[in-house]
């Protein structure tokens, strides 16, 4: 779908979502949602806050997984996801801190490959993913997952890409403290959501979704692997969705 703005469309993802956990809450069940940092979300964010101190919307019956987070990275850095996802979400409702998931920039390198192992086990033993909400890197990334990430890859520990440690460089005040490496959800962790829902907004991204929704599906663009996926909508304002 293509809106005029980023705002109504974000507004329209918040609305889906909070249906969604209502709806699962009067099947007393657990929303599971899979939760994407960056620009692109944080509108949505910011609705689901509105939903909830407006309209009553309560976040106690959701289970939260991030995507990805940078690696090294201190949970009370600046730039930490988990920062990011307490400033725009979770500081402003009622989810459960023990329902909470974000990739753990603090685990000793030797410990990473369990840990990542680990994540995967906690998605599963929650249900799987209802919905994961996803931005894209200029790259084609989705999570971190960097070209040359195939389609069956898992939760694990990459090198991000020049491209993305120089999107991410005003962030870190210099690309020289960018993080080289981070944590992500493999692409394979993120197909088997059962719904997703990939955001774009704004000239810069309209190559790459190009790429993503006319390409052909290769690991060099690793968002073209969601043209297999049975549930995705791919939500832009005009300017994300110039080239299609
Ligand atoms: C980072 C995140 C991705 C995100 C991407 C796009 O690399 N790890 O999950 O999709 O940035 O960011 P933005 O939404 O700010 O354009």
């Amino acid at each position: 779908s293509i809106y005029a703005d980023s705002d109504e469309a974000s507004a329209a993802v918040a609305a889906q979502i909070a249906n969604l956990i209502r709806t699962r809450a009067a099947e007393g069940k657990p929303c599971v949602l899979g939760l994407a940092t960056g620009s692109s979300p944080t509108r949505v964010y910011e609705e689901l806050v509105r939903l909830h101190r407006e309209e009553g919307l309560s976040f106690q019956n959701v289970v939260s997984f991030n995507l990805d987070e940078y690696y090294p990275m201190a949970p009370g850095s600046l730039q930490s996801y988990v920062r990011f996802m307490r400033e725009y979400l979770f500081d402003h409702v009622d989810i459960r801190p023990e329902n909470v998931h974000i990739p753990d920039g603090t685990v000793p390198p030797e410990q990473v490959a369990a840990y990542c192992r680990r994540y995967e086990e906690q998605i599963k033993e929650a249900g799987g993913i209802d919905l994961q909400l996803l931005g894209i890197g200029r790259t084609g990334h989705i999570g971190f997952n960097e070209p040359g990430s195939g389609p069956a890859s898992r939760t694990r520990i990459i090198t991000l890409d020049h491209v993305t440690r120089t999107d991410a460089a005003s962030d870190f005040y210099g690309e020289e403290n960018v993080p080289r490496r981070a944590l992500t959800m493999g692409v394979g962790t993120i197909l088997e959501a059962r719904r997703i829902v990939l955001m774009a907004w704004g000239e810069g991204k309209a190559a790459v979704v190009k790429r993503m929704v006319e390409g052909d599906v290769t690991d060099s663009v690793p968002a073209t692997y969601l043209q297999s996926h049975p549930d995705v909508q791919v939500v832009l304002d005009e300017a994300a969705g110039a080239e299609l």
